[in-house]
């Protein structure tokens, strides 16, 4: 597992479109977040929550699994000046009271990664009161349906064959999975939500995201990435010669808490 996200971390943290402000904006006001208190965030990555998320909290710990994201996440934020994250190589499996208490733990794009009624079971027993965040972009590159996410779909499956698959085996994100795990755990008033969104996209982001995933990073295409990559470009370039798209998000989140 630790080998998934290999090389990805610098790509990672430069061109995922990350969450936006409204998403941030609802999830502050569902858990009345007013820089008091301490963020516990699970599979954090580069800190693409922890790092926005830093100032409405006392002091926030980042977790990843991954030593090459846990290592750009602390430049990321040495870069901004952030001074109140921790980032911590390890399984999320694996927390435990010896990190102390906690007002929120977040889970972005992660938790399908991970053994879920554990870490939710483990996560609650860390809250006091306040509760958990699992936010996620379901879909993606892969099954999106805007004409430029097509024409990379036909390059991804020339190159790496019509299954999504990781250098750990097949991409599994089971839907559904997350909120009925929610339901067999201790935590309760699940809310559910969703937002719909977009960004502007060059040639540049599109590969560059690419290279982010678990499932067409440059350590899985290993000696052919650079040809992958002139066939993304020129197919990108053939559909619109500008080079500049419009990539359609879609992020949700359910929200949990413990009364
Ligand atoms: C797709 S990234 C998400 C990063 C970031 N949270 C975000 O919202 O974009 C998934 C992250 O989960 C981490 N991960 C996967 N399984 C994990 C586990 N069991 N414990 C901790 N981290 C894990 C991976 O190393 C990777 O950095």
């Amino acid at each position: 597992m630790s080998g998934l996200f290999a090389g990805t971390a610098p790509y990672y943290a430069r061109y995922r479109p990350g969450y936006p402000d409204a998403v941030l904006g609802r999830l502050r006001a569902a858990f009345n977040l007013d820089g008091s208190g301490r963020l516990l965030d699970l599979g954090c990555g580069t800190g693409e929550l922890a790092r926005p998320l830093h100032a409405d909290f006392r002091d926030v710990v980042g977790i990843d699994l991954s030593l090459e994201m846990v290592t750009e996440a602390r430049r990321q934020s040495a870069r901004a000046g952030i001074t109140n994250v921790r980032w911590l190589c390890q399984p999320a499996e694996a927390i435990s009271a010896e990190l102390g208490s906690f007002r929120l733990v977040t889970l972005g794009n992660a938790f399908h990664w991970m053994r879920q009624d554990e870490v939710l079971g483990k996560a609650y027993d860390l809250l006091q009161g306040g509760g958990v965040a699992i936010l996620g972009h379901p879909g993606g590159i892969w099954s999106g349906e805007d004409a430029w996410e097509r024409a990379v779909r036909e390059v991804l499956v020339r190159w790496l064959g019509p299954r999504r698959l990781t250098r750990t085996g097949p991409f599994t994100a089971e839907e559904g999975a997350e909120r009925r795990s929610l339901s067999r755990s201790r935590f309760t008033g699940v809310t559910a939500g969703e937002h719909h969104w977009s960004r502007p996209v060059d040639v540049e982001t599109i590969v560059g995201e690419l290279f982010s995933t678990s499932f067409a990073s440059r350590a899985l295409l290993g000696e052919r990435a650079d040809a992958f990559e002139t066939d993304v470009r020129r197919s990108l370039l053939a559909l619109d010669p500008s080079g500049q798209f419009v990539q359609h998000l879609h992020t949700d989140y359910l929200f949990a808490y413990k009364r």
